[in-house]
């Protein structure tokens, strides 16, 4: 990699180095059709909407600020903090793992550098146990 390349690499934002708005639109996307199917999940899948349609919308906004992309989140008018957003569910460790087993697999999807993968699933399971209220 040339010192430039390695530059551009390092001041990169998550977001960025993942993809941008497409690969994080497939990620979530791959993530609820994942919730949508695997046996594994139906337990968090029955606490969801049947219709995923808006859930997948507000966690590609909310996500896309997070990573350091757009604050799309932000600009909603029914933004939400978003433990209070998680406060009617009951999140304890099961509901985390399952959570985070549906993440996995969408990351595990991507076709991007392990590195950045990597980067991603530490994240996404900070936060995760970071939700729980039980
Ligand atoms: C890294 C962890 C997580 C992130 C980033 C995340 C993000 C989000 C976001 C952005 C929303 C939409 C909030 C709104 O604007 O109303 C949401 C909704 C929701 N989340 Fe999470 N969440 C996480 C973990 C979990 C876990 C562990 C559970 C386990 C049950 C969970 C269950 C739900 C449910 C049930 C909804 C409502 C969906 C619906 O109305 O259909 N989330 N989540």
């Amino acid at each position: 990699m040339s010192n430039a390349d390695l530059l551009a690499r390092v001041t990169a934002t998550p977001y960025e180095q993942l993809g941008g708005a497409p690969v994080l639109r497939r990620l979530v996307d791959e993530f609820y059709d994942i919730m949508d199917r695997d046996p594994a999940a139906a337990g968090i899948r029955a606490m969801h909407a049947a219709d995923l349609t808006d859930v997948r919308g507000r966690l590609f906004d909310w996500l896309s600020g997070w990573s350091g992309g757009p604050p799309v989140y932000n600009a909603r008018p029914d933004r939400k903090c978003i433990m209070s957003a998680h406060a009617p569910y009951a999140i304890g460790p099961a509901e985390r793992d399952q959570w985070m087993g549906c993440m996995r697999q969408a990351l595990a999807g991507l076709e991007v550098d392990e590195d950045v993968r990597a980067l991603f699933e530490a994240a996404f399971a900070r936060l995760a146990d970071g939700l729980r209220n039980r």
